[in-house]
């Protein structure tokens, strides 16, 4: 059985989730009610309380990682408004019929911060992402970047409700050797002007303005999350993200693509797993509020070519590894990703974060969602 507790000092009601009692209910409760439904309910009930937001936004929620927390938050029972400009949408609106779930179809920079008044928690994922997919951005992605957190910010402090912002792990920079990366390692500059510099050093950019309104703010309360190598069900290969390039290029029988020697290392983490931190950050208790926190399952640390044999392996494809110069495809704008491997001690430790997939079950899933659609 487990019980959370939470300080419930800034809260009149807690919501209780009874599971496993004949059928599962959820209760608003006030505090002093909890003690009557422990003693009542302790030896049949898998009890858990927590802090509730009825009312959240998500900025980007039609998109891959913006998707999943739709649909984590929607276990909670939460009315969802979704704003996506369909720029880069991983999933459309017909997914989301559901009755608590709104979407507006815009880019949040033409929305008035003023209508989002009624909000108890704002998930903003809205960007450019992706290493292909940021370069139609470059030289506009930097003010992109910034406009659309500073809207995320109006919001949050305008309407006294937590901005909980997905930075990424591009931000740490470029490392000689392999490294595992904590929330306070230094960030490093490397290289010249390249638009994966420009992504990345907008997110921090972005991490730094969001920290600094907190001085100014004392009411202003967020979460920054930094995640590593998201992978799983749902992702496009749009983007240029591997695994779902992989997968399609092995179900159609054509030449897998490495990028030089497939030796560069990743920690493919799934995508369930980091939006379970991230949901984890938002019911985090008072002194773990205004923190940056790193998302990524380090024990799945892979090399792309390990990744490439076990794609080949998982659909029993013919196709062939071949080794590709990326610039050649896509362009003197790409440049490859440094090799990052997270350290989570902090979220483990202070949230008990736990990431329950390892890479091969992450790419048997990916496997089985591209095979599912292409046998539709
Ligand atoms: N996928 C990863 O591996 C990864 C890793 C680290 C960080 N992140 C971060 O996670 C977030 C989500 O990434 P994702 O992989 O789900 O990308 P995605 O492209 O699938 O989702 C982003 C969504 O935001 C929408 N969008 C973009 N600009 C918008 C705007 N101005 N107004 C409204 N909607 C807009 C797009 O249409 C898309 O649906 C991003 O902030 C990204 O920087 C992703």
């Amino acid at each position: 059985m487990l019980i959370k507790f939470f300080p419930l000092t800034d809260i009149e009601f807690v919501s209780v989730k009874i599971e496993n009692f004949i059928l599962p209910i959820n209760l608003n409760v006030r505090k002093l009610d909890l003690t009557i439904y422990q003693i009542n309910m302790i030896m049949i009930v898998n009890l858990s309380c927590y802090m509730k937001y009825n009312k959240v936004l998500i900025t980007g929620g039609l998109g891959f990682l913006g998707y999943h927390c739709v649909e984590r938050w929607l276990e909670d029972d939460c009315e969802i408004t979704v704003v996506d400009n369909l720029s880069s949408n991983a999933v459309n609106k017909d997914n989301l019929i559901y009755d608590q779930v709104s979407v507006i179809e815009d880019n949040i920079l033409n929305l008035d911060v003023k209508d989002f008044s009624k909000f108890d928690i704002i998930l903003h994922l809205a960007s450019p992402v992706g290493p292909v997919g940021v370069l139609k951005h470059s030289g506009t992605m930097g003010k992109t970047i910034i406009d659309t957190t500073q809207w995320a910010i109006d919001v949050s402090r305008k309407n006294k409700m937590p901005l909980i912002y997905i930075s990424t792990s591009e931000i740490y920079g470029y490392r000689e050797q392999k490294t595992k990366l904590k929330e306070t390692d230094d960030k490093i500059l490397h290289g010249d002007f390249t638009v994966r510099n420009e992504y990345s050093i907008s997110k921090l950019l972005a991490e730094i303005i969001i920290k600094n309104n907190s001085k100014i703010d004392k009411d202003f309360k967020f979460q920054i999350i930094r995640p590593f190598n998201v992978t799983g069900k749902y992702q496009l290969p749009d983007g240029g993200f591997v695994l779902p390039r992989f997968v399609n290029q092995a179900l159609n029988d054509e030449d897998i693509t490495v990028y030089y020697d497939g030796s560069q290392l990743r920690a493919f983490t799934w995508v369930k797993d980091i939006v379970e931190g991230i949901y984890l950050t938002t019911k985090a208790s008072e002194e773990y509020w205004n923190e940056i926190w790193n998302i990524g399952n380090e024990n799945n640390e892979k090399s792309i070519k390990y990744l490439a044999e076990k794609v080949i392996g998982y659909t029993k494809s013919n196709s062939k590894i071949v080794s590709v110069d990326p610039v050649e495809i896509h362009g003197e704008l790409f440049a490859e990703a440094p090799e990052k491997i997270p350290d989570s001690t902090k979220i483990r430790s202070f949230l008990n974060w736990e990431p329950k997939k390892s890479a091969d079950e992450v790419v048997l899933e990916v496997v089985n969602y591209f095979e599912g659609i292409t046998n539709k």
